[in-house]
C-alpha cells in the first residue's frame, strides 16, 4: 500500500481540567501528527464547589484515542508504528473508586473546589502559631483547599459509600493519572493502581525527600495507606492498554501537566523555568536534583523523575488557581463573550482597562497568598467603563498574577530570570502575550508547536526503559522555533499599573472574614 513510513510513534493522553485531548507525535522529529480534542463538563454543585464526572473522563479520552486514530489512517499513517502512550493529567483532582465493580464512587472533586475550606481552616488553627506551612518541610506545599488530603478526607466523611468502600478494604484513591491507568490496563480485571512521584507530590501525603507516601502524613490527615497507588518513576512501562485500537501498547510515561510542560519545554538544566496558561496558570523552575524550600509562597514539588534509576529533580512552583478559567467565566457565567478570540478583539478595541481591576479570586488566592477567604472582585469603575475595557482588564490579571509569582522566584533565589518561555491554551492570544511583556518587563518566548504538555508525556513514554524508541538528549533534539514578545511600554507605567493591581488584591483578600 502507500503508506507513509516515518519510524516510532508516540502518543499522549492530555487530560486537563477543561478539556481532554489525544496527540501523536513522531518520535524522531517531535512533529505534531494529529491530535483530537474533547471538552469536560465542569458542575458547580454549590458555590464554591467544582466537580467532574470520572466516566465522562474516561469515556473522552477513548474518544479522543479513537478519533486521533482514525484521522491517522486517513492520513495514511500505520497506527502499529505507536510504540508507546504517555499520560498527563490536572493536578490533585481527587476519585475514589471501588476496586471489585470499578464504579467511582463521587464525582471527581476538582483541584479548584473550596468545600474544604473550614477543614483546612480548622488544621491549620491547630498548629503551632497558626502556621499554614506546619508541613511544608515535608510536602513543600502549605495547607490548602488545593491538595488532594484535605478532598480525600472529605470524601470519607461526607459520601457513606465511600465511606463503606474504605472500611471493607475496597476503595481506591487516585488522582487523574491513576483512575485512567487503572481503567486503561484493565481496570477491575487487573488494572494497574499507580501514580507517579509528580502527581504523588501533590497530594499532601508524599514526602519529597524520602520520595514515598509518608505514614505520618497519612496519620495527620487520617488516611488508610491501603488505598493509595504504588508510587512510579514518571518513565517506565506501567502496564499494556488493554482496549480499543492501541491495544498492547505500553503506557510508560506520567506526569501531572504542569511537570510535563517544564519538560516539554526541555527545561532540563537548574534555573530553566516555564508558564503555562491552561484554566490556570502554573510557572515552574527546575532547581535541580535538591530541593529548595521558598521564603515568598511558592510550592517545593517533584519536577520529574525521568526513570526508575535517575535521580529526582524539583522544581519551585508559583500556582495561579484563575487564568483560562475566567475567559470561560466571561462566557459562561456573564455571556459577554461567545469565544475566546472574540476577548481578545474586545480588549484589543480599547487596549486599556481604563482603571478597571479584576482580582479572579474565585477558589480564594494560590500563590504567593495561599488565602481561601479571597473572593473575587471588580473594582476601578466608571460609567464610561464598558465591557471591552471589562475584557482587558480580565487579561491583565492573568498577566499581573504572574508578575507576582515571577517576583516571588527572583526574591527567593535572587537572580533574575531575563525572559519568560510560556505555553498552553491562552498563547494563542497575541495581545495577552504582549501584555505579559510589556508587565513583566523581560521577554516572553512562545514555542511554535504549543502541545509542550503533551510533549514532555510523549518524551518520558517513548524514553522509557523497554520503549526507547525517544533520545531525552537536548542536544539531540529538533531546534524548536519560536516567537519572542518584546517588552513595549515604559517600566514606570507598568510599575504604576502594577501597584494598583496589588491595591486591589488587597480588597479582594479576607472577603468572608
Ligand atoms: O494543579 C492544577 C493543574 O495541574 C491544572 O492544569 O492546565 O488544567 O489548568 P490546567
Amino acid at each position: 500500500s502507500n503508506r507513509i513510513m516515518l519510524g516510532p510513534l508516540v502518543a499522549a493522553i492530555d487530560q486537563g481540567t477543561s478539556s481532554t485531548r489525544f496527540l501523536v507525535f513522531n518520535a524522531k522529529t517531535a512533529e505534531l501528527l494529529s491530535h483530537h480534542q474533547v471538552e469536560i463538563k465542569q458542575s458547580f454543585p454549590k458555590e464554591g464547589w467544582v466537580e467532574e464526572d470520572p466516566k465522562e473522563i474516561l469515556q473522552s479520552v477513548y474518544e479522543c484515542m479513537d478519533r486521533t486514530c482514525e484521522k491517522l489512517t486517513q492520513l495514511n499513517i500505520d497506527i502499529s508504528n505507536i510504540k508507546a502512550i504517555g499520560v498527563t493529567n490536572q493536578r490533585e483532582t481527587t476519585l475514589v473508586w471501588d476496586k471489585e465493580t470499578g464504579e467511582p464512587l463521587y464525582n471527581a472533586i476538582v483541584w479548584l473546589d473550596l468545600r474544604t475550606q473550614s477543614t483546612v481552616e480548622r488544621l491549620i488553627n491547630k498548629t503551632p502559631g497558626r502556621n499554614k506551612n506546619h508541613l511544608k518541610h515535608k510536602t513543600g506545599l502549605p495547607i490548602s483547599t488545593y491538595f488532594s488530603a484535605v478532598k480525600l478526607r472529605w470524601l470519607m466523611d461526607n459520601v457513606e459509600k465511600v465511606h463503606e468502600a474504605v472500611l471493607s478494604h475496597r476503595a481506591m484513591f487516585g488522582t487523574v493519572d491513576s483512575w485512567l491507568i487503572w481503567c486503561l490496563t484493565g481496570g477491575k480485571k487487573g488494572g494497574v493502581h499507580c501514580t507517579d512521584v509528580t502527581n504523588a507530590s501533590r497530594t499532601m501525603l508524599f514526602n519529597i525527600h524520602t520520595m514515598d507516601w509518608d505514614p505520618e502524613l497519612c496519620k495527620y490527615f487520617d488516611i488508610p495507606m491501603e488505598i493509595l497507588p504504588k508510587v512510579r518513576s514518571s518513565s517506565e512501562i506501567y502496564g499494556l492498554m488493554k482496549s480499543g485500537p492501541l491495544t498492547g501498547v505500553p503506557i510508560s510515561g506520567c506526569l501531572g501537566d504542569q511537570s510535563a510542560a517544564l519538560v516539554g519545554q526541555m527545561c532540563f538544566k537548574d534555573g530553566q523555568a516555564k508558564n503555562t496558561y491552561g484554566t490556570g496558570c502554573f510557572l515552574l523552575k527546575n532547581v535541580g536534583t535538591k530541593p529548595v524550600v521558598s521564603d515568598h509562597g511558592l510550592l517545593t514539588t517533584v519536577a520529574y523523575k525521568l526513570g526508575r534509576d535517575k535521580p529526582a529533580c524539583y522544581a519551585l512552583e508559583g500556582s495561579v488557581a484563575i487564568a483560562g478559567a475566567v475567559v470561560r467565566w466571561l462566557k459562561d457565567n456573564l455571556g459577554i463573550i461567545q469565544t475566546s478570540t472574540e476577548l481578545e478583539e474586545l480588549a484589543a478595541d480599547v487596549g486599556t482597562s481604563y482603571g478597571c481591576y479584576f482580582v479572579p479570586a474565585f477558589s480564594g488566592l494560590y500563590a504567593p497568598y495561599w488565602e481561601p477567604s479571597a473572593r473575587g472582585i471588580i473594582c476601578g469603575l466608571t460609567q464610561f467603563t464598558n465591557r471591552s475595557h471589562l475584557a482587558f482588564a480580565a487579561l491583565e490579571a492573568v498577566c499581573f498574577q504572574t508578575r507576582e509569582i515571577l517576583d516571588a522566584m527572583n526574591q527567593d533565589s535572587g537572580i533574575h530570570l531575563s525572559q519568560l518561555q510560556v505555553d498552553g491554551g491562552m498563547t494563542s492570544n497575541r495581545l495577552l502575550m504582549q501584555l505579559q511583556a510589556d508587565i513583566l518587563c523581560i521577554p516572553v518566548v512562545k514555542p511554535s508547536m504549543p502541545e509542550t504538555t503533551a510533549l514532555g508525556a510523549a518524551m518520558a513514554a517513548g524514553a522509557a526503559e523497554g520503549v526507547s524508541v525517544w533520545s531525552l538528549n537536548p542536544e539531540d533534539l529538533t531546534e524548536v522555533t519560536s516567537e519572542k514578545f518584546e517588552p513595549q511600554i515604559n517600566p514606570e507605567e507598568s510599575e504604576l499599573r502594577y501597584a494598583r493591581w496589588k491595591k486591589a488584591v488587597q480588597r479582594a483578600m479576607n472577603w468572608e472574614t
